[in-house]
């Protein structure tokens, strides 16, 4: 598969710091948008390709090794490949264009996937007509979009005043009232339905942005032969462009999760072009694996009582990263990288911060990386995770579902049985009803896995979570860190 850089509208990469109206400094209206040369399937793109083949210019190498694939059924399997390490001091601004890691393995339609009561893996085609424009809002007068809108129905959607572009300092009066909408961009606020951190100290739950991109490929491998699992918060836009990579995350057993279609900042949407960023990434997820994530994570981290509202009324828990002792974001700023806006030491010792952060706080933690660029992902491999492993004290690093406590199952709408995820008459409960007892009914011993080991530390009781995420719900719930 060929691909290529787009480059598409305003390459501005920006940050401004600024002060929210409770006086803490807050970093990062991180609304620019992100440099805009975003990898994309040539137009001839079919369902089963394998990407070039590889060998990076050599520098160093970190002496890992092509090791075999594990168990799961495959249709074709390519030699694996050795993982070069670039020297942090070539990794640096500008357009990528060296080869990449070829997939070493290729699933086929029918596949059965990883996770219990997951159905085969579906047959994709790509038809560009069933599909929005990749990296742009898809319009809202679609079928599918009228559709997904009745999911709203019953659920109390707080008409929040949209704001402009994103950012705090385009809406001081809106970012005056952060705390009460619940605005995660201006100060941090949180609700007790976001995820932003594991429970158990010193446990990183692992995700990676943006992706699939054609750079993946050596991050998975990475994992594979770490024998790490994390969690994927893949664009729908990217999903269709590199579907044979986004099966590859999820057959060798990572967690997927919806990170809107094109990337845009959703408190600066209407609630029909939200629905429309969530729906057609879900669906991509969907019709590429069979299956559809009931969690999300808002671009940018922009979320505010509105989206959440919207997203939890389409079944998907928002999931965002943690901020430290000092209102401090876990963000490794590795997407700045690639802008020239951060070299690659700086985001190394973002990334050494976070880790020391995470030795006093006392929760696990969540940091914000990404998959789309190749930057991004040598940073990654060569230097994050390394850092992460020989970390002392020694970390647990896991995907983020599986550092909550929860079964595999939980991930998607089509293998939940757990009927109160997540919270009571939530459309993954729904479906939860009847998956467990159609299992119940089809499999003598059915329904006997599943780690129930919900951790306290993160209660989310039911009673909280109600539908009642109104603007009301205010400072009580409101948590900082
Ligand atoms: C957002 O809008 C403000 C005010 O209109 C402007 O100054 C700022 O540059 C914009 N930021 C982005 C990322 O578009
Ligand atoms: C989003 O922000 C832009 C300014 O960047 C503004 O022109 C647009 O009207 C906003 N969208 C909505 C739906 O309000
Ligand atoms: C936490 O991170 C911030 C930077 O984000 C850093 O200034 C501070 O020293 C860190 N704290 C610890 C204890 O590592
Ligand atoms: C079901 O989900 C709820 C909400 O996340 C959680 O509190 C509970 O522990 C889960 N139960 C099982 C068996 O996973």
């Amino acid at each position: 598969m060929k691909f290529s850089f787009v480059a598409a509208a305003t390459a501005a990469l920006s940050l401004s710091t600024l002060v929210s109206a409770d006086g803490d400094r807050i970093a990062h209206a991180r609304q620019a948008e992100k440099m805009k040369r975003v990898p994309q399937a040539s137009s001839s793109s079919s369902s089963t390709s394998t990407l070039a083949t590889s060998s990076k210019p050599s520098s160093t190498s970190n002496g890992i090794s092509s090791s075999t694939t594990s168990g799961a059924p495959a249709a074709q399997t390519t030699p694996a490949t050795v993982i070069t390490i670039d020297p942090l001091s070539s990794i640096t601004a500008g357009v990528a264009t060296g080869p990449t890691l070829p997939l070493t393995t290729t699933y086929l339609p029918g596949a059965t996937p990883p996770i219990e009561g997951a159905p085969p893996l579906p047959t994709f085609v790509f038809n560009k007509a069933d599909w929005p424009d990749i990296d742009r809002i898809p319009p809202t007068d679609s079928d599918e979009v009228k559709e997904w809108m009745q999911e709203l129905e019953g659920f109390d959607i707080p008409d929040l005043e949209i704001a402009v572009n994103g950012t705090c300092a385009a809406n001081p009066q809106l970012a005056a009232d952060a705390a009460n909408r619940g605005w995660w961009t201006c100060g941090g606020y949180t609700r007790p339905t976001d995820i932003t951190f594991c429970p158990d100290k010193l446990t990183w739950g692992m995700s990676f942005d943006d992706g699939p991109t054609p750079y993946t490929p050596q991050l998975l491998k990475f994992l594979t032969d770490q024998q790490l699992k994390a969690t994927f918060f893949v664009v729908g836009s990217r999903v269709i462009s590199f579907p044979d990579i986004l099966r590859e995350e999820y057959m060798s057993g990572h967690e997927i999760s919806v990170h809107t279609w094109s990337h845009h900042t959703l408190t600066n949407l209407t609630n029909e072009q939200v629905v429309a960023e969530l729906g057609w990434a879900r669906k991509a997820i969907q019709d590429v694996l069979g299956i559809t994530p009931t969690t999300m994570r808002p671009p940018f981290g922009d979320i505010d009582d509105r989206i959440r509202a919207i997203s939890l009324a389409m079944g998907l828990q928002p999931i965002i990263w943690t901020r430290g002792p000092m209102n401090n974001q876990f963000d490794t700023n590795d997407w700045k990288v690639p802008g020239g806006e951060v070299t690659a030491p700086q985001a190394v010792q973002s990334f050494l911060d976070i880790l020391n952060n995470a030795t006093i706080i006392d929760t696990g933690f969540i940091v914000l990386e990404h998959d789309l660029f190749p930057q991004e992902v040598d940073l990654s491999v060569g230097y994050f995770l390394p850092a992460a492993l020989g970390f002392t004290p020694k970390l647990d690093l896991k995907p983020i579902g599986t550092c909550q406590g929860w079964p595999e199952t939980n991930m998607y709408l089509e293998t939940t049985t757990n009927a109160t995820f997540p919270y009571p008459d939530s459309p993954a409960a729904s479906q939860a009803t009847t998956t467990a007892q159609a299992r119940a009914t089809a499999v003598a011993n059915a329904g006997g896995k599943g780690g129930s080991s919900s951790n306290g530390a993160v209660s989310r009781g039911s009673g909280v979570l109600g539908m009642v995420i109104g603007v009301v719900a205010v400072v009580a719930g409101v948590q900082m860190f």
